[in-house]
């Protein structure tokens, strides 16, 4: 499977807290994640090779012989390669290489946990905002869905539901043509330059309505990122990542990175408005039959759908089959 190749999001970088083993889901399966002493984070699957308790239930100890995630239930001890160094009920034996628990790559980008399942010469989505030191840093979610990854993506780069879904905030019932745009493929999927939109407010701070651009852009087949280009008075450039995990084919968890210019207003404020934003577009979501995203047909599309069309060409053609039928 194609989905195991790639970097997926799976937890945020502060909820992964020392001492602590965290359960996560991915492509459904189950794993527990947890650091050493020096703070790298391992993952292995959340499943004792004993008898298949959960790890992520157990503890983490530190010691001289080094770190270790113990088993909540007989207490065997597995080290950060995942080879099983202790079994309490048999302190002087040495457990074979046969009871280790496989080990699988972590990094962490962006604020958040990255886990891949299979070895591959890949990397997680850019989001090229993050080295910008003039942009202020942030995350929002996990929001916890349920519907597929691509359907969320595609929710992401759809701009002809602002007016009726985001109504008074990132859109207007009064003001729903969209000016066409143009689309560029990229080796990470595409960009589409030139798309506008009436806003009421299209941030925290802005007291009218302007017409606002955006870049959009597919960074990989669960992410994208939106760019909203500078406007004369206000000279805004903020950048908001879209960061999906498809934890089950029809279950995902999302989080926005967002990279802004907006230093003043408390961390509280703007999750708020990233929450109450992503709270409008989850029912409609949700609502949407199938769950998973149709890319041989069923559904019909109009001009101002070619951001959805490419997306989903762009899955068919990468071979994508998690989330999607
Ligand atoms: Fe994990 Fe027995 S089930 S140690
Ligand atoms: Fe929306």
């Amino acid at each position: 499977m194609i989905e195991s190749t790639l970097w997926h999001p799976v937890a945020a970088s502060e909820a992964l807290v020392a001492d602590v083993p965290l359960p996560v889901r991915l492509l459904s399966q189950d794993f527990a994640l947890w650091r050493d002493a020096s703070g790298t984070a391992h993952a292995f699957p959340d499943k004792c090779p004993h008898r298949g308790t959960r790890l992520s239930l157990g503890r983490v100890l530190h010691d001289a012989a080094g770190s270790r995630l113990e088993c909540p239930y007989h207490g065997w001890q597995f080290d950060a390669g995942g080879q099983c160094r202790h079994i309490p009920a048999l302190p002087s034996f040495t457990p074979p290489a046969s009871h280790a628990v496989c080990t699988h790559e972590l990094q962490e980008r962006h604020g958040l946990v990255w886990l891949r399942l299979q070895a591959a010469d890949t990397t997680p989505p850019a989001f090229g905002a993050e080295l910008d030191t003039r942009l202020r840093k942030l995350l929002c979610g996990p929001y916890e869905v349920q519907s597929s990854a691509p359907r969320i993506v595609e929710n992401f780069l759809d701009l002809a539901h602002f007016g009726f879904v985001h109504d008074g905030w990132l859109g207007d019932r009064s003001h729903t043509a969209l000016d066409a745009y143009r689309i560029e493929t990229t080796p990470q999927g595409f960009v589409a330059h030139g798309c506008t939109a009436w806003q009421p407010q299209s941030n925290r701070l802005s007291t009218e309505g302007s017409q606002v651009e955006y870049r959009y852009e597919l960074t990989g087949p669960y992410s994208a990122q939106l760019t909203k280009l500078p406007q004369a008075q206000a000279g805004y450039q903020d950048v908001i990542g879209l960061f999906v995990c498809p934890v089950d084919p029809e279950r995902s968890r999302v989080w926005f990175r967002l990279a802004v210019t907006d230093f003043d207003s408390a961390e509280a404020e703007l999750r708020s408005f990233q929450d109450t934003i992503f709270l409008q577009d989850q029912p409609v979501l949700e609502s949407q039959s199938p769950k998973r995203l149709p890319l041989s047909g069923g559904e019909v599309h109009c001009a101002a759908d070619r951001s959805s069309a490419t997306y989903r060409r762009f899955l068919n053609e990468r071979g994508i089959t998690f989330g999607v039928c």
